[in-house]
């Protein structure tokens, strides 16, 4: 009997003392297997691997093409970048220098983990960029002689493509503004510093110049004094079609086509949430009913992080706030939304989030204290975390992931790759690529964090997509279409889900044009042991999935495919 005493008394000890041991700030989120449902334990957390030590350049704008590579750029006015161009090319007359042969983007490829000097002709510093329904980058605006400035760059499968400037400027100069893709496949561009209205490209050949920018006034009026706090506004697509907008703490559904506010929103509680009290912001994955098209769906944002305003001047003086804990839910799409708020496990401002092809938002980089810029965050938040938005129970939706080792403060980006993992990089680079003298220095490094998913023990629960039943993966809307995909260890009672990402241009703790759909499944035909046929519908309308390439995921249980692109037409 004593000892029966003794024992429960060890493990009772024993699991007071672990507790205590966690490695995280709130005790109430309980570390989990993440992303899988499943009862059986396996190594929760993930995994974080150095992709390379020093790319050349700081990955602070990131954009995945729909042939898996990525185009990364910085500035290109802080001197020569630790990356020479090729073939003896040379800008000129640069505001830092009269001559710089060096690069400020690169091209990654995903597949082989290596990357290619690219030539971009003026400064992108703060800039913004959507990806075309043709799969070309259009990125614009920027600082000085960019300020003005549009730029593709067209994927192409040999070596030879790089950035073009266009001769068309943009009409108002945008530094610090947020693009989307819109459904009729235009770009619309929202904001920047002093500019407190939109336009869109292409631009409208039938008007004059200054009938193609259109006023915002909720740009003007979510201005703070000074701090301005109201940079890089958060923009979602809604299935209406009209631009849910959110800026400070404040937000709008807004037709961008009569330049009408519909809705104004709650304030969102608590901190502010946009540049510098940098928060971020995900559309949760969309679920839409098969065949109805008049239907609109249920949809809902999500902002999570930033700083109490004030922030930025009080880390000037050496005082750091602490960063919000919370995030908010808003149900856009109810008659009289309201924010529901949750706490995070951490206090975190520039967070980036990440849509994985489970559905799961995945919560990564910035700091615990101060705000965003240069020498303004303090205290890295090391550790990731997973965000499961269909947990019944808030405090089970949390779960803290594994750490990485390099804090990415200011200028840090992260983008989901084709493959299912996390590409991550960027911090604070300074001026003429200085390493020394700061806390947290320039990083020139790229890391991809590895979800639990892709551990080698669910081998025989992840799926191969063998083929996609659309010729040329070209699928239109509302087409009902099949994927052939195979796997080993399938159980019916766990069910298979089908998602598709839309890929995001990431910068300054903002994924524009981030959008993942659920797709409704009409028939799973079992063909053989391990190959089975799922019959998917796309989406309906180009308001729920505007036209471009997409990343399509069958996932098993938790366990996703790598990727197989497709195009909306
Ligand atoms: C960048 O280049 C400088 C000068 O050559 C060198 O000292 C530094 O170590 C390099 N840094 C990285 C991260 O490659
Ligand atoms: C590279 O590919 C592009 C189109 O993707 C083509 O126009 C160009 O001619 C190719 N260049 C070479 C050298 O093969
Ligand atoms: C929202 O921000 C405005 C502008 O800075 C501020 O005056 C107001 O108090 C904030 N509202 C709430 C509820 O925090
Ligand atoms: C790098 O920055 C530090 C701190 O501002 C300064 O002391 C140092 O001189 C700089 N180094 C270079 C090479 O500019």
């Amino acid at each position: 009997m004593s000892h029966v005493l003794l024992f429960i008394l060890i493990i009772f000890t024993f699991f007071t003392l672990s507790s205590q041991h966690l490695p995280f700030i709130n005790h109430n989120f309980i570390i989990r297997r993440p992303d899988l449902r499943g009862e059986d334990g396996g190594g929760p957390g993930g995994k974080w691997t150095l992709l390379h030590n020093s790319v050349g350049i700081s990955a602070m704008h990131i954009q995945l093409l729909y042939n898996n590579k990525i185009i990364i750029f910085d500035r290109t006015d802080f001197g020569p970048s630790n990356l020479t161009l090729p073939e003896g090319k040379c800008r000129f007359n640069d505001a830092k220098m009269k001559r710089d042969c060096t690069a400020h983007s690169i091209l990654y490829d995903v597949p082989s983990n290596t990357y290619r000097p690219l030539m971009v002709q003026s400064n992108v510093w703060c800039s913004s960029g959507a990806v075309h329904p043709d799969g070309s980058l259009v990125q614009t605006g920027g600082y000085l002689a960019g300020e003005k400035k549009i730029r593709l760059f067209t994927p192409c499968n040999n070596d030879t493509c790089d950035w073009v400037e266009l001769l068309q400027d943009l009409t108002v100069k945008r530094w610090y503004a947020t693009n989307h893709i819109l459904p009729d496949g235009r770009v619309i561009i929202v904001g920047g510093i002093d500019a407190f209205s939109y336009e869109f490209f292409p631009k409208n050949p039938n008007k004059h110049l200054n009938m193609d920018v259109h006023e915002l006034p909720f740009l003007k009026e979510t201005t703070d004094p000074v701090e301005l706090n109201n940079l890089y506004p958060f923009l979602h697509l809604m299935p209406d079609g009209n631009l849910y907008i959110f800026a400070n703490n404040r937000s709008i559904l807004f037709d961008y086509v009569n330049n009408k506010v519909i809705k104004e929103f709650p304030v969102i509680p608590g901190e502010k949430r946009t540049y510098p009290c940098t928060g971020s912001s995900v559309l949760l994955p969309i679920r839409f009913a098969a065949g109805k098209a008049g239907e609109s769906p249920l949809v809902e944002v999500m902002v999570c992080g930033g700083a109490m305003g004030g922030a930025f001047f009080k880390s000037e003086k050496g005082i750091f706030d602490v960063a919000s804990t919370t995030c908010g839910r808003l149900r856009v799409t109810d008659p009289n939304p309201q924010w529901v708020m949750e706490d995070m496990p951490m206090p975190r401002v520039m967070p980036d989030m990440i849509l994985l092809p489970t559905g799961n938002v995945f919560i990564v980089n910035g700091a615990q204290k101060g705000s965003a810029g240069w020498e303004a965050g303090e205290e890295p938040v090391l550790q990731p975390v997973l965000y499961m938005p269909d947990e019944p129970y808030p405090a089970q939706r949390f779960v803290v992931l594994n750490p990485s080792t390099i804090p990415r403060m200011y200028h840090s980006a992260a983008s989901l790759m084709p493959d299912g993992r996390v590409l991550v990089g960027g911090s604070n680079p300074h001026e003429l690529y200085n390493f020394t003298g700061v806390r947290y220095p320039t990083d020139l490094s790229l890391e991809a964090y590895i979800p639990d998913y892709m551990d080698q023990g669910y081998n025989s629960m992840r799926p191969t997509i063998d083929t996609v039943g659309a010729l040329d993966n070209e699928i239109s809307y509302g087409q009902e279409f099949s994927i052939e995909f195979s796997v080993e260890l399938y159980r019916p009672d766990r069910g298979i889900t089908v998602s598709m990402v839309l890929p995001s241009f990431t910068t300054h703790s903002f994924a524009m044009n981030q959008r993942l759909l659920v797709l409704p499944i009409s028939n799973l035909e079992i063909l053989s042991s391990m190959s089975f046929r799922v019959t998917v519908h796309a989406p309906p309308t180009t308001n729920l999935a505007p036209p471009g390439y997409y990343m399509l995921f069958v996932v098993n249980d938790g366990v996703p495919s790598h990727s197989v692109w497709i195009r909306m037409k």
